[in-house]
């Protein structure tokens, strides 16, 4: 007979209890979403026509990023239009108290009393500056980016910024183009996931919390395909590679709950996107199902007009709205024009409930309307802002995102009891230039120097002589003499080269990609005594750094590392942390191989030597006569102080059908004397498909922790979706055949072994 048994009544409790929480919690988020819908539509209800445009325009504060167009910032009275319902927000604007101001003014002051959206970009850092994000990028540590965004969020909000212009997702295969150093590079796998990564360190997992902040995906969309790197410049390309490069990114950040968008100031097909509604009415909002708000750039709609689309802001500001630009940052049209257009009937007034509705669900969501005071609290702002915390998890992302390029001689790591040192180059003492891009909040003082992070470690025993030989805007080789004094005396030469702060990021195109001015000679300068030499390299994109190749000095590239750079490039110097970072972009060999970047095609002439035949052999293959096809330093290459070894690839079997899997495996072992961390990468290639497809894609990667000697099997499931792409037809699946699979420490690793797809 059944026998009840008291664990049998404990587990119908558990059920039951577990059921009513589940019903009271559905409830209650049912309840949530009525009232916010209710007051949106109250709201609405309530609105002029001209307080619906106010809600959609967004206006600067006090720091410029963009052209200050005359009509535009001459008409602007802040606090006057913030009273009469004119601005939706503010943004790049500072300080806990002054928000506070504005916020008064917008809650208790208009008639509606709607409160402000802050916004900012926050790219890096607000007062603890991370390492820009294409270094960050080069720590493939997804969790570390995931937190260094929750640190930004949370000093942002501890200010009154609730919303930041970041993560900027752009896929960047051109070093020119100076907006390289805003995004995670060239690939669109390793870019999706850290876009997904930033989406949750900035949002959280409740945007109205009081320590997160909106996120801003941009620019929607193929602005890093500019024409020859220059920015701003025009961008044409095929669906498909729009499809498979440039858009994944952006859906991922979708995927993860991103509240805001931003257009991009580029032309795709003819079109600029802030007038472009196949990208944002059809892919963004309708393919994808995103929700939340979308805003032009700086001034993107009136720039319609230079562009040619529009013959005058009325055009504009209706081409805008109709192609789902729910917001104008600083073209005013929306303000000035969009009611007469609305009344003209030129734009339905659906499409700007729609957008106030979205502007407002996100006030909504973030808190704003139960607290609008609840960002921008001095109090926590004294507390948070630079915190111990925080500058510990800058110093933690910052030593992971250097890349060890060149270490020959073992230089590296540098014995601490080194007893001279001469460290030379215009960023040894330099403070607020290791800042780096987006960095206007982050202040020198901050800022850790190389020289001191140098002190910091061994000068208490080691006699450190500095000198900067140069700087980053001249040729002025004056102070070589005094740079080559120095390094004679020395045992070791430490120098610390590379771009200011403004020769990356926006409109910082740059045609000669080398180590800027006086810099390249002053290296060569020293390199020629012969002396045991470390170049630490800043940089906001990849340098052309070739004339360092088959040369000794050991290099590391560095970025530009925020607040703890000179405590992180000590720490890895001297060995207290053991290099982990991979390039998240090619590093040319020269300039004129831009674009230049893995994932290639493989073109019907795929050049196949060595390199060593005569420019008049092999003539007619896809190469250059002067330089070789691939990078200096390819995509996911850097070196540690030990090393690892990788087996050959294995599979579990090796044929797979559309509904199982193949899983592929590589054990790794660390050969060197030193514990280390490894970025196992995984890339496939589609051997025969019905249009052609890149010579490999990045499809995995897992960064692993082995001790000295320890050996671990790494492996990679493999899926129907791993291996699907758009068709000849331009659907999304795969196709039968085979495939190989390559598991090693960079793109350009060999070990491939082929299954079959049946
Ligand atoms: C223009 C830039 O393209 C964009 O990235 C930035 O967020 C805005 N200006 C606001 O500063």
């Amino acid at each position: 007979m059944f026998k009840l048994k008291i664990s049998h009544f404990i587990v119908v409790i558990f059920c039951i209890a577990a059921c009513t929480k589940q019903t009271v919690l559905v409830k209650n988020v049912e309840k949530s979403i009525t009232a916010k819908q209710e007051k949106i539509k109250s709201l609405l209800a309530k609105m002029t026509l001209e307080e619906k445009c106010g809600q959609l325009n967004f206006v600067v504060g006090e720091i410029l990023t963009g052209p200050a167009l005359q009509e535009a910032k001459s008409s602007v009275d802040l606090e006057n239009q913030i009273r009469k319902g004119q601005i939706t927000g503010v943004f790049n604007t500072n300080g806990a108290k002054n928000i506070q101001h504005l916020q008064e003014i917008a809650v208790k002051q208009s008639r509606l009393g709607i409160p402000l959206l802050i916004g900012a970009d926050i790219i890096h850092g607000y007062k603890t500056v991370t390492p820009v994000p294409l270094g960050e990028a080069a720590s493939w540590d997804l969790a570390a980016i995931e937190k260094s965004a929750a640190l930004t969020a949370a000093e942002c909000a501890a200010t009154g910024i609730n919303l930041t212009f970041a993560p900027m997702v752009d896929i960047a295969r051109d070093a020119r183009w100076g907006r390289v150093v805003e995004g995670s590079g060239e690939d669109p796998y390793l870019v999706s996931a850290i876009a997904a990564a930033k989406v949750r360190g900035y949002q959280g997992k409740n945007l109205a919390a009081d320590n997160t902040i909106a996120a801003c995906v941009k620019h929607f969309v193929g602005y890093g395909a500019a024409e020859s790197g220059r920015d701003y410049n025009t961008v044409d390309m095929s669906e498909r590679r729009l499809r498979e490069v440039y858009l994944p990114p952006f859906k991922a950040a979708v995927d993860a709950g991103a509240a805001t968008f931003m257009n991009s100031f580029n032309e795709l097909d003819g079109m600029p996107a802030t007038g472009n509604t196949l990208m944002v009415n059809q892919i963004l909002r309708k393919e994808w199902q995103f929700k939340g708000l979308v805003m032009s750039d700086w001034a993107s709609i009136q720039e319609m007009l230079a562009h040619g689309v529009a013959a005058d802001r009325n055009e504009a500001g209706a081409l805008a709205m109709n192609a789902g630009c729910d917001m104008d940052m600083m073209s005013f049209i929306y303000i000035k024009e969009l009611p007469e257009l609305v009344k003209q009937g030129k734009v339905n007034i659906k499409l700007v409930d729609d957008a106030v509705r979205r502007t407002l669900t996100l006030k909504y969501d973030l808190g704003l309307f139960d607290n609008p005071f609840q960002y921008g609290n001095p109090a926590t702002e004294a507390k948070v802002i630079l915190s111990k915390e925080n500058r510990a998890t800058a110093l933690d992302i910052a030593r992971k995102s250097i890349v060890l390029l060149q270490n020959e001689k073992n230089i590296l790591p540098l014995s601490k009891s080194v007893k001279n040192i001469a460290l030379i180059g215009p960023l040894a003492e330099n403070k607020v230039e290791h800042n780096g891009c987006w960095a206007f909040f982050g202040e020198g003082k901050d800022v850790v120097s190389v020289a001191e992070g140098i002190k910091n470690k061994v000068g208490a025993s080691a006699n450190i002589m500095v000198a900067q030989g140069c700087d980053f805007y001249n040729n002025d080789n004056s102070g070589f003499d005094e740079a080559i004094k120095v390094a004679q005396k020395a045992d070791i030469v430490i120098l610390a080269v590379g771009e200011s702060a403004v020769m990356s990021g926006e409109g910082a195109s740059r045609s000669d990609i080398r180590l800027p001015a006086a810099q390249e000679s002053l290296v060569k300068a020293i390199m020629a005594m012969g002396k045991p030499m470390v170049i630490c390299a800043f940089h906001g994109r990849p340098l052309d750094l070739s004339f360092l190749e088959n040369q000794s000095p050991s290099v590391l590239a560095c970025w530009s590392l925020g607040s703890e750079t000179g405590n992180a490039v000590a720490d890895l110097l001297f060995g207290d942390y053991n290099p982990s970072g991979r390039l998240p972009m090619s590093f040319p060999r020269s300039v004129g191989q831009l674009p230049i970047y893995y994932n290639q095609k493989s073109t019907g002439r795929f050049y196949q030597g060595n390199y060593n035949e005569p420019p008049s052999e092999r003539v007619y293959q896809s190469r250059y006569r002067d330089v070789k096809n691939t990078p200096l330093f390819p995509f996911g290459y850097g070196l540690s102080y030990t090393t690892f070894k990788y087996s050959e690839v294995s599979f579990d079997k090796t044929e797979m059908t559309q509904n199982d899997t193949v899983t592929a495996s590589v054990t790794i072992t660390n050969t060197g004397k030193r514990d280390g961390e490894e970025v196992v990468q995984f890339y496939i290639r589609d051997m025969v498909s019905s249009v052609t497809r890149p010579v490999k894609e990045l499809k995995g990667f897992q960064k692993v922790f082995l001790k000295s000697g320890e050996s671990k099997t790494i492996s990679f499931k493999i899926d129907n979706e791993t291996l699907s792409f758009y068709r000849k037809d331009m659907t999304w699946g795969s196709e039968k055949g085979a495939f190989t699979a390559f598991i090693g420490a960079h793109a350009e690793t060999t070990n491939g072994k082929t299954f079959l797809l049946k």
